[in-house]
């Protein structure tokens, strides 16, 4: 598996991906899908990789400094975290484990630049089994909170409990 940065010609594979109702259900009302601006932008807080097994592309990932990100999605929010989002392209490809190695390899990646502290994520409420998911990664649960449009569980991971 290798993340590797996402392109313009992955706009008609993101879009198809976000026709799926595990990929709608999963990430709720904030995903607005504006693939071709979010690839465009080259803003040095964010990134957007696609996740290949043995050459064929599997799932998206993103991370962001949610300190800095435009929109100001997370509010306040201290600096030297970062945040990450997920998800499997098709549906054949759910509960094979390959959501634990993206996720790995993205922690990888944010923690590699020393200054990061920790790493968050906003499943919504009703994405019980990103939950677990996240649970078994390590990630703690925080608070709920209103992000966007949706209620959200914002969980944290800390540098020291990456296994790396
Ligand atoms: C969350 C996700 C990235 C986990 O990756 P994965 O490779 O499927 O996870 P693993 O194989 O390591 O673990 C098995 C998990 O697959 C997920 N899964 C399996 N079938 C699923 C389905 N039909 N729909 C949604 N999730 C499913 C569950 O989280 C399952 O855990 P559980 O057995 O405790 O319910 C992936 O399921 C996904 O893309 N889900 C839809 C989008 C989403 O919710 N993204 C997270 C937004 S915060």
């Amino acid at each position: 598996m290798i993340l590797r940065p996402a392109t313009m010609t992955d706009v008609p594979m993101l879009r198809y991906w976000d026709t799926k109702a595990h990929v709608r259900e999963g990430l709720g009302a904030n995903h607005d899908g504006n693939w071709e601006a979010e690839l465009q932008n080259d803003a040095d807080w964010g990134e957007c990789m696609i996740a290949e097994e043995k050459g064929r592309p599997v799932g998206f990932i993103r991370i962001i400094d949610p300190a800095r990100e435009e929109t100001h999605y997370w509010g306040d929010v201290e600096a030297d975290l970062r945040a990450v989002d997920i998800w499997i392209g098709e549906e054949a490809d759910l509960g094979r484990g390959l959501g634990g190695i993206m996720m790995r390899l993205a922690l990888e990646k944010c923690f590699a630049d020393p200054h990061v502290k920790a790493v968050l994520l906003d499943p919504t409420v009703a994405n019980i089994r990103a939950h677990r998911f996240y649970e078994r990664l390590g990630f703690r649960f925080i608070e709920r909170k209103r992000l966007g449009n949706d209620d959200c569980r914002v969980y944290r991971l800390e540098r020291d409990g990456f296994a790396g």
